[in-house]
């Protein structure tokens, strides 16, 4: 088969790859620890699922609005204006198939071979497929662990040309769980406010995962106030991307949205309409039931992970033969193998062989000799997987 040349470049998610595959293997009777998964590994919610089983019941979901339930559109609007104090409306909200979509859709609408795409490295496996997708220029900025794997203001003002720009921010940030705080946000709201050809799009996918006590990580939109600027210039230019598969476990339902200008909002829409028609209406009343009902499910996970990741980093630390990076949210371990005689995916490949743990190398965030674990799993499968890992990594260095 010929396939085009947009589908020769494209290679499946590497996570997914990963976890697929320990699945099989453990369906299969194998013992391997499943530590490549980003996903919470706590039961939906009760309130979502029998939001949906009555409105199965009460419905028979024809054809909706592209944009989404206006009524859910509202419980949206109002949750982010709570999290974030900002004033999205119904009409700055997009409803998608998970954020995954929504960032596919925004680079699809806002970028193409006349854009650059900015993107941190270390970076989420899929936003350089998404941007190659959109047939946008992609250029990726290495941030060092020595820059605690952030992109400094400074950095990002030598890097504006005046053409057609899109960043993406991740805080915090997969893989590394590296958090922007309050100065370096705000350093940088500068430089974006400076520069009106830069359109940021920030997945946020994360940000009430956090391991301190506040209710949300720090955001640029908390600096993009100025006196020239009405809100609707500030959602034009910041653009914030969410989703319930993270905060409620909703991973499989497919979840997310975007909050955005208008303007943006109803071109997505227009986008939506042809390619995915609409959002189910079953689930979008679940979502809406989910965010007005259910306010101690982000918080119980929050403290899960946050105690989960504190037990195991601790333990991982204490191997001689890896540099574990302090994050400060998201789900996972992320660190730095002193040995650079092999690479990461020849490591991720042995650890799952030899010693029956799944990770995700590094270089498929763009960062070589670096793994991640994902701690969304048991205490117990949590403990034995980081002894697996110093096991495999005394083993090697004797
Ligand atoms: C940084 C980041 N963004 C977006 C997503 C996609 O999430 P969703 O399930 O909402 O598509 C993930 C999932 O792993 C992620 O880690």
């Amino acid at each position: 088969m010929k396939f085009s040349q947009r589908a020769q470049s494209l290679k499946g998610s590497a996570t997914m790859a990963a976890t697929i595959n320990a699945q099989e293997r453990i369906k299969n009777g194998e013992d391997i620890i499943l530590a490549s998964v980003g996903e919470p590994d706590s039961p939906v919610p009760q309130i979502t699922k029998q939001a949906l089983i009555n409105q199965i019941e009460n419905s028979d979901s024809k054809y909706g609005p592209a944009q989404g339930l206006l009524s859910t559109r509202k419980v949206v609007s109002q949750w982010m204006n709570d999290l974030y104090q900002q004033q999205w409306q119904p009409e700055n909200v997009v409803i998608s198939p998970g954020s995954k979509y929504s960032l596919y859709s925004l680079l699809q609408i806002l970028g193409d071979e006349n854009t650059e795409l900015l993107i941190p490295s270390p970076y989420w496996v899929s936003y350089v497929t998404l941007g190659k997708l959109a047939n946008i220029n992609i250029k990726i900025i290495e941030c060092s662990s020595n820059e605690n794997y952030k992109l400094s203001a400074t950095k990002l003002k030598n890097l504006i040309t005046g053409k057609n720009q899109l960043l993406l921010l991740n805080s915090p940030q997969n893989p590394t769980g590296a958090i922007y705080s309050k100065e370096e946000l705000q350093s940088l709201a500068e430089v974006i406010k400076q520069s009106p050809q830069l359109t940021v799009i920030c997945d946020d996918i994360y940000n009430q995962l956090i391991f301190s006590s506040e209710y949300r990580a720090p955001h640029v939109l908390d600096f993009m106030e100025s006196s020239s600027a009405s809100k609707e210039d500030i959602y034009n230019q910041v653009i914030v991307v969410h989703g319930a598969s993270k905060s409620f476990a909703l991973t499989g339902w497919r979840l997310g949205w975007t909050a955005a200008s208008r303007e943006i909002s109803k071109k997505l829409s227009e986008f939506q309409s042809q390619t995915l028609t609409c959002m189910p209406d079953f689930l979008q009343i679940a979502l809406e039931k989910t965010l007005q009902q259910e306010t101690q499910f982000v918080l119980e996970l929050k403290s899960l992970i946050n105690r989960r990741y504190q037990i195991a980093s601790q333990k991982l630390n204490s191997c001689p033969f890896i540099k574990v990076f302090p994050s400060a949210g998201a789900f996972y371990i992320w660190f730095e193998v002193l040995d650079k005689s092999k690479n990461s995916a020849q490591m991720a490949s042995e650890l799952l062989e030899q010693h029956g743990v799944a990770v995700v190398p590094g270089a498929s965030f763009g960062c070589e000799y670096h793994l991640r674990f994902s701690v969304t799993i048991p205490d117990d499968q949590l403990l034995k997987g980081i002894e697996r890992i110093i096991q495999y990594f005394t083993q090697k260095n004797l």
